[in-house]
């Protein structure tokens, strides 16, 4: 087993924004007891010392947190690349300039679409103008400035747009990826699985912005897996190269975990009462599917199985209720049936582009504020 080199901080699950798409868990009240100050620290040194070199600091919205700029110095003197994912909001020209002193690397801002009325709408909250002035801000300061776009039914028309607006704001990359289908996207999928026809248009829009743009700015593209034949290397395989852990203390084999480890009734592994290096190395939540022994058939014969380790375990969790399956998104699966009665009520002629989307619960304060 290797040496994690990526641990995903999730420092609060408070947020101002309220995206359907949201990947954090239905039950956000249960994740309202947040480390401490030294807790954190403490798992960032612990990290540092199981081998950890990226630091990404997210949530929620981690700028909610006030000893942001504390953690991330703390980070910083441990030689832990340090990436913050914001949604920009909370980026005041002070604390984008103490960040900048307590040496953050890189931040990493969410961007919902490219007209102001639409934005606000996916969000739920005003932030589309809030949003430009970050990215501003992040750029005068010498940032690399990389854009992440949740790509769905409801703003993939307006692809073309939006790389027209990542250049305006001299991005050095662009995230476009379509909904994974965790969390708050689950009740949601309906909802924001883009037809085939919007597909073929955004790619094709895609690959002439590439052409124009060239190396000025990356363009990274990922399409909705329910459209693939084969599912993706989920997280490199579980517990493989990186893990989470989440505003309470959890580690998780990855963000959207929650539910698997619910799943299967078993003890939480909690940086409360375990070093990261027990947690990676022996909690049972970590080994459970771990490498390929653990893998049904038709994976367990397949010649892909160190290619796409299975899939996702969270996605067969959502769709058949057990983790241990093949993900359905394969067309191998015995399950696969699931997927393309997704994938047809989604190409229905009769079903809307703009249909009600549920919007993730707001959390406001945190139970425990940050010291
Ligand atoms: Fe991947 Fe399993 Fe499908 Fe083979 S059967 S392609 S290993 S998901
Ligand atoms: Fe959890 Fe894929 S999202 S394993």
């Amino acid at each position: 087993m290797d040496n994690p080199y990526g641990l995903l901080a999730e420092l609060t699950y408070s947020c101002p924004l309220q995206c359907s798409y949201c990947s954090n868990p239905l039950q956000l009240d249960d994740y309202r007891d947040e480390l401490s100050t030294e807790e954190w620290k403490r798992v960032f040194t612990e990290a540092a010392g199981l081998g950890v070199l990226q630091l990404h600091l997210s949530g929620g919205e981690p700028l909610q947190r006030r000893d942001i700029v504390d953690l991330v110095q703390h980070a910083n003197q441990l030689g832990l690349y340090t990436n913050l994912i914001t949604s920009g909001l909370g980026l005041s020209t002070l604390r984008a300039e103490q960040l900048r002193k307590a040496g953050l690397d890189h931040v990493q801002l969410s961007i919902q679409a490219d007209d102001q009325a639409l934005s606000d709408q996916i969000a739920v909250t005003t932030s589309f103008e809030r949003k430009q002035v970050a990215a501003g801000l992040i750029k005068s300061l010498g940032w690399p400035l990389t854009l992440n776009v949740v790509l769905h039914r409801q703003n993939i028309d307006r692809i073309g747009g939006i790389l027209d607006m990542a250049e305006a704001m001299e991005a050095d990359r662009v995230e476009l990826a379509n909904t994974q289908y965790a969390g708050w996207a689950g009740p949601n999928q309906a909802e924001l699985l883009p037809t085939r026809n919007q597909l073929e248009g955004a790619e094709a829009v895609v690959r002439a912005a590439r052409e124009r743009i060239g190396d000025r700015m990356e363009i990274i593209y990922v399409m909705p897996d329910y459209y693939s034949m084969y599912p993706k290397p989920c997280m490199d395989g579980w517990a493989s190269r990186q893990f989470t852990v989440v505003p309470n203390g959890e580690a998780l084999p990855c963000p959207a975990a929650h539910e698997v480890a619910r799943g299967l009734g078993l003890p939480p592994a909690t940086v409360r009462e375990h070093s990261l290096q027990w947690i990676w190395n022996e909690a049972p939540l970590f080994q459970q599917y771990r490498g390929t022994d653990w893998m049904p058939d038709p994976c367990r014969s397949c010649d892909r199985k160190e290619i796409d380790f299975g899939g996702c375990r969270c996605q067969a969790f959502a769709l058949t209720g057990d983790a241990a399956r093949t993900d359905p998104v394969c067309h191998l699966s015995p399950d696969h049936g699931i997927v393309e009665a997704a994938v047809e009520a989604a190409n229905d002629p009769l079903r809307p582009h703009n249909g009600p989307l549920i919007p993730r619960a707001k959390v406001s304060r945190a139970k425990r504020a940050a010291t």
